[in-house]
């Protein structure tokens, strides 16, 4: 069977065509077509000017990924598309063009969420097994998922505040360094040396949720600080010194929550899923914890794509029994 799926509830507009065949994927076409350069000078995404873009590419995107794929309307059997979470004036572009192509060429939809389609990006390069752990961390969401099967989620914990991603971009705006703010900060760390004390904020030591702004702020007000009294800020030792304050909570959480539920499988999804620090770190602790897999999306389907929807929508259809048999 092949999937059309459309994404568009941030500043991505992407259209994906995928194949399964007895469970196999096979990706014919992956469209983004990515809307960064447009935002960069406002330091951030614009919703208005988010969805006016959708609106002009959109058609242009699913014509582009049909054509790649070389196939038409006719041929799909199932239509996914992101509806939730995200921006509103974004997602209804995607949502309605997948109503339109559903309706005119009769052909099921099934609504997905993008979080889980985050998580679903790893299915492309790798099998699930489960218990699966889930760590999603994105420019909108941190959370931990329990997985006892294909679509059922069981969330053990989320951030109290800013998204890890959020966070991100924002010590990137006040470093002024650029936007999006995760690569560069990232690369940036790499160059520095985590000198400056920042507090590692875990919470209570039973908790699975996060919370991100208070180290936002520290950043902030030391940078802050330094700069009133003269003293130079080493911007790659404070890249490195809060990049160390994120890694280390992000992981002591996914590792204690696999123990605790006995995870065979931690997947690591969202556009965070593509740090550097991140990869390293949790590629070497879950050595610890033995025989357990762990995966990561290849970089392309870390951030927003419409790829890993149309994967979390052939799980979510079949699910639903909403479809005929790949
Ligand atoms: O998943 P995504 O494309 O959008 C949401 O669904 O929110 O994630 C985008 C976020 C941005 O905040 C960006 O700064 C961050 O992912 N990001 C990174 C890296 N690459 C992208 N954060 C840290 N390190 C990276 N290498
Ligand atoms: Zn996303």
């Amino acid at each position: 069977m092949k999937i059309l799926a459309i994404e568009s509830s941030c500043d991505e507009t992407a259209v994906a065509i995928l194949e399964v065949q007895n469970e196999e994927l096979n990706l014919l076409s992956n469209v983004v077509f990515s809307q960064i350069d447009i935002h960069k000078k406002y330091g951030g995404v614009v919703p208005e000017i988010a969805s006016r873009h959708h609106i002009e590419k959109i058609t242009y995107v699913l014509e582009e990924a049909l054509t790649n794929a070389g196939v038409g309307h006719q041929d799909i059997d199932l239509i996914a598309c992101t509806a939730t979470p995200g921006l509103v004036g974004s997602l209804m572009v995607g949502v309605n063009a997948a109503k339109t192509i559903s309706l005119v060429f009769d052909k099921p939809l099934v609504m997905v969420n993008h979080i889980h389609g985050h998580i679903y990006a790893n299915r492309l390069v790798s099998e699930f097994l489960f218990p699966a752990l889930a760590l999603v961390v994105s420019g909108g969401h941190t959370e931990l998922i329990l997985m006892k099967d294909h679509f059922e989620f069981e969330k053990l914990g989320e951030t109290l505040d800013d998204a890890v991603g959020e966070a991100y971009d924002k010590v990137a705006r006040v470093v002024e360094v650029g936007y999006p703010g995760g690569p560069i900060i990232d690369k940036m760390a790499k160059l520095g040396k985590p000198v400056y004390a920042l507090p590692h904020i875990h919470l209570s030591k039973d908790s699975y949720d996060f919370s991100f702004s208070g180290l936002k702020s520290a950043v902030i007000n030391l940078n802050h600080k330094l700069t009133q009294n003269g003293e130079t800020v080493d911007k790659n030792d404070l890249a490195a010194s809060f990049q160390e304050a994120v890694i280390d909570v992000l992981c002591e959480k996914t590792l204690r929550a696999a123990q605790e539920f006995k995870a065979r499988h931690i997947i690591v999804a969202g556009g965070v899923a593509a740090n550097s620090a991140l990869r390293e770190t949790l590629t070497e602790k879950v050595k610890e914890l033995n025989g357990v897999k762990l995966s990561f999306p290849p970089f392309k389907y870390c951030t927003d794509n419409a790829a890993m929807i149309a994967v979390a929508g052939y799980y979510q259809a079949k699910k639903e029994k909403l479809m005929v048999n790949s």
